[in-house]
């Protein structure tokens, strides 16, 4: 790597490993996605729980909780203590309009979400994060992963050069974008919004390269051409850096709860003629800023 780039992961993973009171926290990689223990999300946490699940949160970017035994209730319950919850867009034909049944089987030529991507990045709001929670993984007990990437890392391990052209920018989401040459669903509302395409979180104040290649379709201040070239470039800075991400192997009654503001997710399809099922509830962000 160069030196820069060293310096960048760096600067990512220089925080002094958090003692907890009330959790357990492993991490998954030094930069992403770390296993907790200790909670049992079919019980209301209490404040302390909750303030350091936040700090976890915040350090990690990704939290994987195992074994976990939760109702739909449990589930709505738990993502409701960080934000309000995001109605499924087009809303489900039956049952609570933010449950988002994740469900692919022997019949699925392909799987949604098997790419990289952010959920509701072409919101005006994008999601503050995303839970799922999986019931069903594919026999013989292998395959489906999901992968998640840093975006804090994929804009430090930039050139400086590239960083400061890439800072004054902007970037087009589309919703429709996602879907390719097939047809949307029904009653699917196609949300189409500008962000600045490097912003800042909201909570941490830390930069980070917010483009993903299924929604993101150009950036308005370069030609058709140039914009192509470096959405093709910044999209390959995740695909081609296994050191951004972290993988996590599915296990049944596992929670997982990734910040859509800070990390991109891939979701693997390697498991036909296999069955896989879960439910994911989206939790509202805010606006993004530079
Ligand atoms: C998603 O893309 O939001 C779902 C991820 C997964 O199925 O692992």
């Amino acid at each position: 790597m160069e030196t820069y780039e060293l310096e960048a992961v760096e600067r990512v993973t220089t925080r002094p490993p958090r003692d907890f009171r009330t959790l357990r926290v492993r991490s998954l990689t030094p930069v992403v996605g770390a296993e907790v223990s200790g909670l049992d999300l079919s019980r209301e946490l209490t404040d302390e729980q909750l303030g350091e699940l936040r700090q976890a949160f915040l350090d990690h970017h990704v939290l994987v909780f195992r074994d976990q035994h939760i109702t739909q209730e449990d589930h709505l319950r738990l993502a409701g203590h960080f934000g309000e919850l995001r109605p499924v867009n087009p809303p489900p034909p039956e049952g609570d309009p933010h449950i988002l049944e994740i469900s692919t089987t022997p019949e699925a030529a392909n799987v949604a979400g098997n790419g990289w991507h952010t959920d509701g990045s072409a919101d005006a709001e994008p999601s503050l994060g995303s839970m799922l929670y999986l019931k069903r993984i594919p026999e013989p007990g292998s395959g489906g992963d999901t992968l998640f990437a840093n975006m804090h890392l994929a804009y430090e391990m930039l050139s400086p050069a590239l960083r400061e052209m890439l800072d004054g920018l902007t970037a087009i989401h589309d919703g429709l974008a996602a879907f390719g040459s097939q047809t949307p669903p029904a009653g699917y509302v196609a949300p189409r919004s500008e962000h600045p395409l490097v912003v800042r979180h909201p909570e941490t104040d830390r930069k980070l390269l917010y483009v993903n290649p299924a929604y993101t379709t150009r950036i308005p201040q370069l030609s058709e051409e140039e914009s192509r070239a470096v959405l093709d470039l910044l999209f390959a800075v995740t695909a081609r850096r296994p050191v951004l991400s972290c993988r996590v192997r599915w296990e049944p009654d596992t929670l997982v709860f990734w910040d859509n503001r800070c990390v991109q997710h891939h979701a693997t399809y390697d498991y036909y003629p296999y069955t896989r099922y879960g439910q994911r509830i989206a939790i509202n962000g805010g606006p993004l800023k530079a």
